[in-house]
Parts: C-alpha cells; structure tokens; sequence
C-alpha cells in the first residue's frame, strides 16, 4: 500500500463557514496548511478580510450572512462563479444562547435552529451540483458538520435550544450521508468538546482549573485536534466513513 498520499487534501477545494474565528479558523488553517484553496466566510467583512490574509495558504475571504436563503444563495453564487467543483463542506458558523428555562424566549429558539440546524441543510441542498461534480468513487468529496460535545452529554449551562440543535444535527448528518454515499459524497459530523473562541471563554484560572479538570485529557482542544480530524474526513484515508460523529474533546462525553 501507498500510503504517502493518504492524508493530503492538497489541490481539493474547501468552503468553511464562520472561517474567521474559533473553530472554523482552525479547520481553515490546517486545511490551507495542508493545501487544499480553502474559502471562508462570516458576516463581519473586515475580520474575513484579515483571517483570509492572515491564514498562510491558498484562502479567500467571502464576507455574508449563511443564516437566511438569501445569504447562502449570493454565498453558493460567488463560489459557483468561480469554482466548478467543490470538494469539503465544512458547515462551522453558529450560535449559542443561554438562559433560565423559565425566561427562555422564542427568538433564542429561532436564531439558534435557523443557523445551526436549516442554514447547514440549505447550504449543502445548493451546493449539491458543485459537490457531486467534485466526488468520485475514491475519492468522495465530504461535508463536515460541526456538532456539539454538548449533544453527547448535557453539561451544566442552560442552552436548550442549542443541545437540541445540536442532536438535531447529529442526526441530519446520518441522513443525509445515507442518501448521498452512492452519489459520492460522505456527510459526517465533527462533536468538539472545549474549545477557546469567541463564543467559549474562559475568564479567569479558576474557570480554568474547572474546565481542565472536567477532561479527562486535562486540557481544551487545540487547532491540531480539530484541524486533524477535518483533514482526516477529508481526505482519501476518510472515504468509506460516513454517518459518522467523530467526537474531539479529550473523553468528556464519557
Ligand atoms: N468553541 C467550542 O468549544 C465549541 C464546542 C462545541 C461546538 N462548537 C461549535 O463550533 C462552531 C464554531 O464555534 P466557535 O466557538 O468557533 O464560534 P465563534 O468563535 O463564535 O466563531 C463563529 C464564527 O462564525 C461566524 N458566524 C456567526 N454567525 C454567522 C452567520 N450568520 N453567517 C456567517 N458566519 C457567521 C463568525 O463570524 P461573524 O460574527 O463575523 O459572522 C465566526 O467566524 C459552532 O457551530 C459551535 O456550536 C464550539
């Protein structure tokens, strides 16, 4: 067996979204790292800016809004119009919100399922000609959902409408990997556990303390943890897995 090729996206084409910060920074990294044309987007059009000239490789910033139909479908045209093959979809961009059961309000409940749980539908729903025309038998192009740990196990924050879309998503995943494995694409979820971004913060030592002790690894994840596992699913050493959610947070689900 060759084995020198096994783990390259090098050449394949890549779309993360929320590629600005935290997690989907991360993936975008080592994908470009590893040499695949990797596209980001987030609304903020300044940071997209700076992450795509910051990141080394070959990435390019597209600023917008996945969370509306009309958002994912100027973003699915700009990458249309320069692409005529996709080959990694990394569903990254979401929301969290927390609050008492007893004051947790409709509007938390609609901002969090439209980007976490129809946005990664909708995108992949559009930008299906692009990923079929990029797959082949041996080497299928992926899509990557960024799950939750939080779907796994319920931890201590009150984020109801997150752990559900979350779960949601973990299922969407099997799905969709079912009715698109003959047509050449794997669809296969990312669970992060504790990662530092903008949307998990750790304040002060003492929080710290707590959330390494919480792990059994002993630590949060860094860049190579999650980074890796993308590059595994998206390479030809993750061709014949699909449907499945690869937890990447140091065993706290256990
Ligand atoms: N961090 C963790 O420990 C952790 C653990 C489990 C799962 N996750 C999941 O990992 C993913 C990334 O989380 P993160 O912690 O890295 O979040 P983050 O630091 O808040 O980054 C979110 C990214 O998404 C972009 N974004 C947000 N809303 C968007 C929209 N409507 N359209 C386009 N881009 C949008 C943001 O940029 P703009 O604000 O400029 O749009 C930013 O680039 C999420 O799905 C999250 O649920 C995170």
């Amino acid at each position: 067996m060759d084995i020198s090729g096994l783990f390259s996206v090098k050449g394949r084409v890549a779309l993360v979204t929320g590629g600005s910060a935290g997690i989907g920074r991360m993936i975008a990294t080592g994908l470009g790292a590893a040499g695949a044309r990797v596209y980001i987007c987030a609304r903020n059009a300044e940071k997209v800016a700076s992450a795509a000239a910051s990141i080394p490789g070959d990435v390019i910033g597209l600023a917008g809004d996945v969370s509306t139909l009309e958002g994912i479908g100027k973003l699915v045209g700009e990458i249309t119009a320069r692409e005529a093959a996709l080959h990694i979809l990394v569903n990254n961009a979401g929301t969290l919100s927390d609050a008492p059961l007893d004051s947790f309000s409709e509007d938390q409940w609609d901002d969090v399922l439209e980007l976490n749980l129809k946005t990664p539908f909708f995108l992949l729903q559009k930008l299906l000609p692009l990923l079929r025309a990029g797959g082949t038998a041996e080497r299928p192009s992926a899509v990557i959902n960024i799950g939750s740990v939080g779907a796994l196990k319920i931890g201590p924050r009150e984020v109801y409408s997150y752990q559900a879309s979350k779960g949601a998503i973990h299922w969407l995943t099997k799905s969709l990997a079912k009715r698109l494995a003959s047509e050449n694409v794997t669809v296969n979820a990312i669970a992060p556990g504790f990662f530092e971004s903008e949307m998990t913060v750790i304040t002060d030592d003492a929080m710290r303390r707590m959330v390494e002790s919480a792990v059994p690894r002993g630590r949060t994840g860094t860049p190579e943890d999650v980074a890796g596992a993308a590059i595994y699913l998206a390479s030809r050493a993750g061709a014949y897995v699909t449907g499945s959610v690869i937890a990447v947070e140091g065993g706290l689900s256990i």
